[in-house]
């Protein structure tokens, strides 16, 4: 990566915290990465996952035990672990495009962190379980997290640089992933095809990767990983949400593809149309709301065309039939975190924007502004629960039930790429990649 990108950026987030901690009533921020936490009755950690506010300032997403001190106005302090240990592996010193941005000092045991830390004026970003009698100042006061969790959602381009390469290694991987299930691999083995094309395991994947043929496809976050091969005739359908991770920043990306050509085939050919339509729409200015209820006529326009619905797509929309196909939301910021932070926050005060109610699973209420990130990914399922439920409602005449069964062991369809929005265009940075 970039030095000078880098340093750009860490000055322009460093604006952005004076800013915040002044108006707060901060002087010092204490950030903690977090500890590992051990399973319960047993002598194994969990995966460590960093406290996303730790590697917002810093990228370094595997070393438990460190603290950035970010004083206002200041160069800010890096307190790095470096135990003497030799049941695990100790990251060497860092040495890399961030380093020279920081003020390191080496910690060979947690509690030497305390010496360097200090409660006045300050506040604490961090999980508090291990640190009871810490002077650290206020934690995690709300007000703070706040006013940091509305300003991530306007990224860099350090962020963008982080984000396309995170796309870069995704979509790579994503072929991969392809090849894996046309020559009749099993979820288990495309995942692993999946995971040694990207050169990530899974503790350093964003997201549990969703691998699934067939009927699985309409599990919407089916992690399970059957290790059963399909023979030719079996091979239907396969769906792929999976990511990748670049100095912590995400990708999340969906693919569905179907072995032969056919109606499904055709279903996801439109709905690469459709998808193509929506992501036009990340227009600055408007409504991720709107967007999303227009998402909601293209699934009722796709059900009308391949027959399933008899009604038209205004009315199925109306009526909520479309939300039987299509339950979860249109897509979400993305960044540090896949569902990135503050998309129902309606000031950068705080505050909730709910979404409405007939989309509760909509993760992003705020209006469309420039330098923001979001996933655009609709889908169509055929989802057993909610079809069995459809069927005993007053809908059930509205549908084609002998269409439904026809396209039921194919399991669904989402496609989703991950877009940033500029000025007067929409940057595809998955697509670029294709
Ligand atoms: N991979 C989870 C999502 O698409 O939101
Ligand atoms: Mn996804
Ligand atoms: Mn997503």
């Amino acid at each position: 990566m970039d030095k000078q990108l880098f340093s750009d950026h860490l000055a322009s987030i460093s604006k952005r915290y004076d800013a915040i901690l002044d108006d707060c009533g901060f002087d010092t921020l204490n950030v903690f990465s977090g500890a590992p936490s051990v399973q319960f009755l047993d002598d194994n950690y969990y995966p460590f996952r960093v406290n996303p506010q730790f590697k917002a300032l810093v990228p370094v997403t595997d070393n438990p035990h460190s603290w950035v001190i970010y004083r206002r106005g200041q160069k800010p302090k890096l307190l790095f672990y470096r135990p003497v240990d030799f049941w695990h592996y100790v990251p060497p010193a860092p040495q890399t495009f961030w380093s020279d941005e920081y003020d390191i000092e080496l910690l060979s045991k947690p509690d030497e962190a305390k010496a360097f830390l200090s409660g006045e004026n300050a506040a604490f970003i961090g999980e508090t379980s291990k640190m009871e009698g810490w002077d650290i100042g206020q934690r995690n006061p709300q007000h703070l997290i706040d006013r940091l969790h509305w300003a991530r959602a306007y990224k860099t381009p350090y962020e963008f640089a982080c984000l396309r390469e995170a796309n870069r290694i995704a979509v790579g991987a994503h072929k991969a992933a392809e090849e894996a299930f046309r020559s009749g691999a099993s979820e288990f083995e495309i995942n692993l095809a999946y995971m040694n094309a990207a050169g990530q395991g899974e503790n350093q994947m964003p997201y549990g990767n969703i691998v699934g043929l067939n009927e699985h496809g309409a599990i919407l976050h089916y992690t399970h990983l059957s290790t059963q091969r399909l023979s030719e005739n079996e091979r239907r359908s396969f769906l792929i949400d999976a990511g990748a991770d670049c100095h912590g920043y995400c990708a999340d990306i969906t693919r569905s593809y179907a072995y032969s050509d056919g109606e499904f085939a055709d279903l996801i050919t439109a709905m690469h149309e459709k998808e193509q339509k929506l992501v036009a729409g990340l227009i600055p200015g408007t409504s991720y709301v709107e967007l999303h209820r227009d998402c909601h006529h293209k699934i009722g326009q796709l059900l009308q065309q391949f027959g399933v619905i008899k009604t038209s797509p205004e009315s199925a929309v109306e009526s909520g039939l479309t939300g039987t196909f299509m339950p979860h939301g249109l897509g979400h910021f993305l960044g540090l975190q896949v569902h990135d932070v503050g998309g129902h926050q309606t000031t950068p005060e705080g505050g909730t924007t709910p979404p409405p109610a007939e989309f509760p699973f909509l993760r992003t209420t705020r209006t469309i502004e420039e330098n923001q990130v979001f996933t655009i990914e609709p889908g169509l399922y055929f989802i057993h629960s909610l079809l069995s439920e459809l069927k005993e409602s007053q809908l059930a005449d509205e549908v084609n039930w002998d269409k439904v069964e026809k396209l039921r062991p194919y399991g669904g369809v989402r496609i989703e790429d991950n877009l940033i929005v500029h000025k007067d265009r929409v940057e595809n940075m998955t697509r670029d990649c294709y």
